[in-house]
């Protein structure tokens, strides 16, 4: 049976009580979500059910199936508790897309701990920062990562468990170092799940700012409510569904709606542990029929420009429902997708700090290429004048401005109030992003508020490319921008000047490029730096980024009076 009623009806007999209720749950009782997504789907009578088809790259097939998802879970929740993790430690899940990342995820969550999902190709600065600020006591890791690990353990005095879910005996282990293996793990029938209540933190993402370091979102076990109902209806996932999310949990996208919403709702999802290639994503659909797909645009245009021809080669029938995410979905890429796949993209939006989805195209609703869509139901949108935070007239840009009054929005970033609080203004959280309405309600994207990167997807901060930079002995200063770029719509570009004695070469560019390797994720990574002789600046000495980022985008420069004199 569809979930699918007409958007207006939805807004109109809105309460997140229908999900509460969908979910048994009633306020002041306990909310975990570890539970709600094994042990409740097992009681409900779907054990048997499979819960996660994983393959890698090299074709290996692991199967997972509800109450197979309940028993690992419990059994990695009772070997952290063995060692002593507690209620609120935070336990940091740096894996690759193996299943132990997501049965870890399940598991931290039963015993009350706060899963800390990060990337798994951080550098071991990005790892570091986000460890120290985040307190963390425990890690689980791979053979593969665990260098990384080592060379920062030693600074960071609260991690006091580092955990190897696939150690071969080989290398021998420091005495922080533990091995766990589900393979030979006793499993664990019965686990006292934690009664976390509504308000208990759940998990942890760190992303990217302007200035200062990452910073920690922390959300809490009722942010169920709203990624139950918007995996529902947006997703619009049913019980005989096929489910692929391609993001990895390492970011938000991967959790909320990689883990969360489908095992919560009993859905079977796949995961395909391997880098990008169209043709390897067609088979995987074919082969696993997928019915559902949520992926972003950057994704969605690699496989545009690997062309039609070899889309014939796959029967893509399976196919029924399509979702994008993480970066604006350009018209284009809407309208190949309906000529191609037989129907559109439907673009959400949203962000780590929203936890759930805020402007959907909904099922029913008719789509308009290239707009974000309109409010969830229950969601109370609106467009803010930049200065007075107060709501402008239809079809002028401004503010996105939320109420900040759904279940799943961030409770405060992590030892950062000072941060969090600066994101409201008269009433409304402020995304940070800039907008207009058009005539029918459908909201547009027109771009960040701050100088925020989005490289397919992916947040970077300028400023932690930037002090990466600036380790190097050549560098004097640094100002990093984004340039444009067909696939990943803007890449990253650094402008550098040097200290006396360093010259601007290619050999030197080379340089500080293999250093600064070291210290980023891939992703974070320029893809060119130019050497200029003076960067602009500001009167008071900020450096001015708009202004290079105007030069790169071929845009009018916009008032430059605050520009230091010559
Ligand atoms: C951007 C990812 C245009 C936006 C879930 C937001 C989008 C940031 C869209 C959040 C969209 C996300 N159209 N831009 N549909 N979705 N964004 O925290 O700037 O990694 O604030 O969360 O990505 O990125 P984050």
């Amino acid at each position: 049976m569809s979930n699918i009623v007409s958007y207006d009806e939805r807004v109109k007999n809105f309460s997140w009580k229908i999900a509460e209720d969908e979910l048994d749950y009633k306020p002041g009782q306990p909310i975990n979500i570890g539970w709600y997504c094994s042990d409740r789907i097992c009681q409900m009578g779907k054990g048997d059910k499979y819960a996660l088809l994983w393959e890698n790259a090299m074709g290996v097939e692991k199967k997972y199936t509800y109450n197979d998802l309940r028993l690992t879970s419990n059994t990695i929740g009772h070997f952290l508790r063995s060692v002593g993790i507690e209620a609120e430690d935070r336990v940091c899940i740096f894996l690759e897309r193996i299943p132990e990342l997501y049965l870890s995820f399940v598991g931290i969550l039963k015993i009350g701990a706060i899963a800390q999902p990060l990337f798994s190709a951080f550098g071991e600065e990005s790892l570091f920062i986000r460890l120290e600020n985040a307190g963390t006591k425990a890690i689980i890791t791979q053979r593969k990562h665990l260098g990384k690990v080592r060379k920062i353990v030693d600074k960071l005095p609260n991690l006091k468990h580092i955990i190897v879910v696939d150690h071969d005996g080989k290398k021998e282990l420091m005495d922080n170092e533990v091995v766990f293996s589900l393979e030979t793990a006793t499993p664990v029938e019965d686990l006292k799940i934690h009664p976390t209540v509504a308000e208990s933190p759940s998990v942890l993402h760190y992303t990217s700012g302007t200035t200062g370091q990452p910073k920690g979102v922390k959300h809490v076990h009722y942010s169920l409510i709203s990624q139950y109902l918007t995996t529902k209806w947006v997703l619009d996932l049913q019980d005989d569904d096929i489910y692929w999310c391609t993001a990895d949990p390492g970011w938000v996208t991967g959790t909320s709606y990689g883990i969360i919403g489908p095992f919560s709702m009993g859905v079977t999802q796949c995961v395909l542990e391997a880098g990008f290639s169209a043709e390897a994503w067609y088979k995987f659909i074919e082969k696993y029929k997928i019915s559902m797909w949520y992926s972003a645009p950057t994704a969605i245009r690699s496989l545009m420009k690997a062309g039609e021809e070899i889309i014939k080669k796959f029967n893509l029938s399976s196919l029924r429902h399509l979702a994008s995410v993480g970066e604006p979905l350009n018209s284009e890429a809407v309208i190949w997708s309906e000529r191609v796949l037989g129907m559109p993209f439907y673009d959400t939006y949203w962000q780590t700090e929203t936890g759930s989805m805020i402007l959907c195209n909904y099922p029913g609703m008719k789509v308009k290429p290239g707009s974000m869509g309109k409010p969830f139901p229950g969601i109370t949108a609106a467009i803010l004048d930049i200065k007075t935070f107060e709501p402008v007239a239809q079809g002028v840009v401004g503010l996105i401005g939320l109420k900040p009054d759904w279940p799943a929005l961030m409770r405060t970033y992590w030892a950062n109030e000072e941060t969090f609080k600066k994101k409201f203004e008269n009433g409304w959280y402020l995304p940070g992003d800039r907008a207009r309405i058009d005539s029918d309600g459908y909201y547009w994207f027109v771009g960040r508020d701050d100088d925020v990167i989005n490289t397919g997807g992916h947040l970077v901060s300028p400023f932690e490319v930037e002090s990466a930079l600036l380790e190097h002995e050549a560098v004097a200063e640094s100002a990093v921008v984004s340039k444009p770029d067909e696939i990943n719509m803007e890449v990253v570009k650094a402008f550098v000047t040097l200290k006396p004695g360093f010259e601007a070469n290619d050999d030197t560019e080379l340089l500080i490029m293999n250093f600064i390797r070291k210290k980023l994720s891939p992703l974070a990574m320029p893809q060119e730096i130019e050497f200029i002789e003076k960067l602009p600046k500001t009167r008071s000495g900020k450096i001015m980024r708009r202004i290079l980022h105007a030069q790169e985008w071929g845009e009018e420069i916009g008032d430059t009076s605050t520009l230091e004199d010559d």
